[in-house]
């Protein structure tokens, strides 16, 4: 059943991937495009949801007007992100990418990090956005129609953390690598822009980096203005700003959805 107060067909006859789709905050991304009548390709390593539920694609086709496929897809893998975008071709070609997809870790003081873990965390959470962008806006200038680039970075792409310089990293890239993408690509009329969560409830929150529910968790919510942590569809309201013609002349912008921590305090 549709949600009215979600429905504004904002992305009408739109086409999108979105990576890590099947959970947090990709799924809710996915599940907000349709809603707005975006036809998604949803992109993961696995298809039911870290937190449980039935899978994004079969939920917005229950429960939308829009049509969603899933595809199996390791972001590490370019032939895995070409496919995922040549399923867009079913729906009549790519609009919208979305570089969602990340993990957290490792954690941990540079002295005890791996640099393989290092690596991993890089080609999942960085290469994967260059690869991904390539990818997608190959098929966009071909296209000759414009489109959106939408890149998930983090309050860490911004700021260093001393236990998580690895994601730090990762997350600055994305950051710079989107300012580029945008200057490379605006005269394609493609929009590229990034999007910085602060800490938001999903799995990564809950279950790899326990800060929901913990008295840390109790504690930074005192130190965000809006005394609250995320919720996946506020990451997705964004998306689907930044997605929309709405967004027309809006490119290189990082966008923070953060409660106001990020300027404050
Ligand atoms: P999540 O763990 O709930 O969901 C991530 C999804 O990405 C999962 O479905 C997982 O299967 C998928 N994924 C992981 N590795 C993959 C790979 N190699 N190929 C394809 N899919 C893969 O995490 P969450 O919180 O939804 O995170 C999504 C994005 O948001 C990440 O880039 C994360 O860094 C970013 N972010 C999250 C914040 C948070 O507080 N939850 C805050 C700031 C940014």
């Amino acid at each position: 059943m549709k949600n009215a107060f979600t429905m504004n067909g904002l992305l009408d006859g739109k086409n999108a991937v979105v990576t890590g789709a099947a959970s947090g905050i990709g799924r809710a991304i996915a599940t907000r495009f349709a809603e707005e009548g975006a036809n998604v390709v949803v992109a993961d390593v696995r298809e039911e949801p870290r937190q449980g539920g039935v899978p994004t694609h079969e939920r917005i086709q229950s429960e939308t007007d829009a049509d969603a496929v899933y595809v199996e897809c390791d972001v590490t893998e370019a032939a895995d992100l070409e496919a995922a975008v040549e399923t867009a071709d079913e729906f009549g070609g790519i609009d919208v990418m979305v570089n969602n997809a990340g993990i957290f870790g490792p954690m941990g003081s540079i002295t005890e990090i791996d640099f393989e873990d290092y690596r991993e965390l890089m080609a999942i959470n960085l290469d994967s956005v260059f690869v991904g962008s390539k990818i997608a806006a190959t098929k966009l200038v071909d296209q000759d129609d414009g489109g959106a680039i939408v890149n998930v970075s983090s309050l860490a792409g911004l700021q260093g953390y001393g236990e998580i310089a690895p994601y730090c990293t990762a997350k600055a890239g994305v950051r710079n690598l989107t300012y580029s993408l945008a200057d490379d690509l605006g005269p394609h009329g493609i929009r590229v822009n990034t999007i910085h969560p602060g800490e938001v409830e999903t799995a990564l929150t809950t279950q790899d980096f326990p800060v929901v529910g913990t008295e840390q968790g109790e504690a930074l919510k005192q130190t965000i203005p809006l005394r609250k942590l995320g919720q996946p569809e506020d990451v997705a309201n964004a998306a689907v700003f930044l997605a929309s013609d709405m967004a027309g002349h809006v490119t290189a912008e990082s966008l923070l959805v953060d409660g106001g921590a990020r300027n404050t305090s």
